[in-house]
């Protein structure tokens, strides 16, 4: 099949090149020309692992190909997909002007029957508007499919090609032929359904795993308080099938282009129908609060922040991804500052785009993490890199003026950190080291 992906972002960019990858000839189009060149050179505009290669073979066998002009690929191609942005607007509902411009263009531009299929993240019943915004633009006929995306950065390319399920809402029941085909190959589970139901199980799906991050997040809080160890929790409720063992690791929160803006949007979709979502509100506010434990264990530890060296480790909103969008990094960064630190910051890719968003006299930019760590009076794990689990922690401790590593990720084991002379705090798990905690009530006990 011919298709046009309307969008180059993170979700337009993997799922055209995905599609090509079962037999599809796709062209992604985008209105930034800069962007268009530079995929045209190879080049990938997001970090993400793998996507470079698909590009350039994809393009150089003639399956993939980039343009800029939005009519001509319309006219060339038999189903539409829609993969613009929908950013949150001031009160965190969804801001659809891209989405709706987008609209009224491949209307303008339709000679012929299409299929328009929407991937961007929307409120329920924004389908139906972009019907209407189409059906003024064109006599044409054409089909409307919602096909909501559940890719993950960093693993998008394999979230993309092996998804848990496709969803696909609509109406006219001679589609689901055509979608299954388009996804052959995919997954065998496909789930069709109607179009508003398909948009809520994106809000309702994202809503539900940000959920489950905040209560095993005020379950570690508690933890703390009891001397449990939420891994442990977590690993014992998780195998509970009723449960399930994923998005059930404690931290400092979630971050990131999706779970902040689609709960706020969630929330508002319940409130334009008056209905207040209190359920998602905690989850929302827990989320905003577990970031600035980080800052009351190092108060809990040094006392006041005024001239404290803080080494920062991670400040992309997870690990494999250049993203900084929504990362927790970014207020607890803001919090060392206000309080007086000198911040020395390491993110292995991370680093630029966090410093076009914020940077400050205070802050001191660290090309390795040891660097960061080095005459620091604390270490802060905000990224769980996989490069960090691998550190010399006997080195690190000799190298730094007082050994205190936080662990916002929970990424050592108890097992790393014995012996190391570091006063180690985590998320949910006993303290290690240091005055208080696992070793003193070790000490205790025999
Ligand atoms: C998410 C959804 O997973 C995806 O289906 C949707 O399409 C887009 O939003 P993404 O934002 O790329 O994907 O990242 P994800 O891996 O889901 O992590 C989101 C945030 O939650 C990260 O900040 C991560 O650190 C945090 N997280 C995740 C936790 O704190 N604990 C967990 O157990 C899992």
């Amino acid at each position: 099949m011919k298709l046009a992906v309307i969008g180059t972002g993170y979700v337009g960019l993997v799922s055209g090149v995905c599609f090509t990858l079962n037999g599809n000839h796709v062209i992604c189009v985008d209105k930034d020309e800069e962007k268009i060149n530079k995929l045209n050179r190879m080049e990938s505009p997001i970090y993400e692992p793998g996507i470079e290669a698909l590009i350039e073979v994809n393009l150089r066998e003639g399956r993939l190909s980039f343009s800029s002009d939005l009519t001509d690929s319309v006219r060339r191609s038999d189903i539409i997909i829609l993969a613009v942005g929908t950013p949150s607007l001031p009160n965190g509902e969804a801001d659809l002007q891209y989405i709706e411009g987008a609209a009224a263009e491949v209307g303008r531009a339709m000679d012929g029957y299409k299929i328009i299929m929407t991937k961007s993240t929307v409120p329920v019943g924004t389908n139906e508007k972009i019907r209407k915004m189409i059906a003024s633009q064109t006599t044409y006929p054409f089909d409307i499919v919602s096909a909501p995306e559940f890719l993950r950065e960093g693993s998008a390319i394999s979230d993309t090609l092996h998804p848990d399920r496709i969803v696909i809402g609509l109406d006219n029941p001679d589609l689901e032929p055509v979608m299954r085909k388009l996804h052959q190959g995919f997954t065998e589970n496909v789930f069709v359904t109607d179009i508003r139901s398909a948009e809520m199980i994106k809000y309702a799906s994202n809503a539900f795993l940000a959920t489950k991050i905040s209560f095993i997040n005020e379950i570690a809080n508690i933890c703390e308080k009891v001397g449990a160890d939420v891994t442990e929790v977590a690993q014992g409720m998780g195998m509970d099938r009723r449960i399930g063992s994923s998005f059930l690791q404690a931290g400092i929160g979630y971050g990131g282009s999706c779970f902040p803006k689609d709960t706020n949007a969630l929330i508002q979709i319940a409130g334009n129908v008056d209905y207040e979502f209190k359920l998602l509100e905690s989850v929302v506010e827990v989320n905003k609060g577990q970031r600035f434990m980080i800052i009351s264990k190092l108060h809990e530890s040094l006392g006041s922040l005024r001239g404290a060296v803080i080494g920062i480790w991670g400040l992309a909103f997870k690990p494999n991804t250049d993203d900084v969008r929504e990362a927790p990094a970014r207020e607890i960064v803001e919090a060392l500052v206000a309080e007086g630190a000198i911040v020395k910051l390491f993110d292995p890719i991370a680093a630029d785009n966090f410093r076009k968003q914020y940077d400050h006299p205070q802050l001191r930019w660290c090309s390795l993490p040891e660097e960061a760590a080095k005459d620091s009076d604390a270490v802060c794990l905000l990224t769980d890199w996989s490069l960090f689990r691998d550190i010399d922690l006997h080195k690190l401790a000799q190298s730094m003026r007082k050994q205190i590593l936080i662990d916002g990720r929970n990424l050592y084991t108890k097992q790393q950190i014995e012996g190391t002379g570091l006063e180690y705090h985590s998320v949910g798990r006993p303290q290690m080291g240091g005055l208080s905690g696992y070793s003193q009530s070790v000490a205790g006990a025999v």
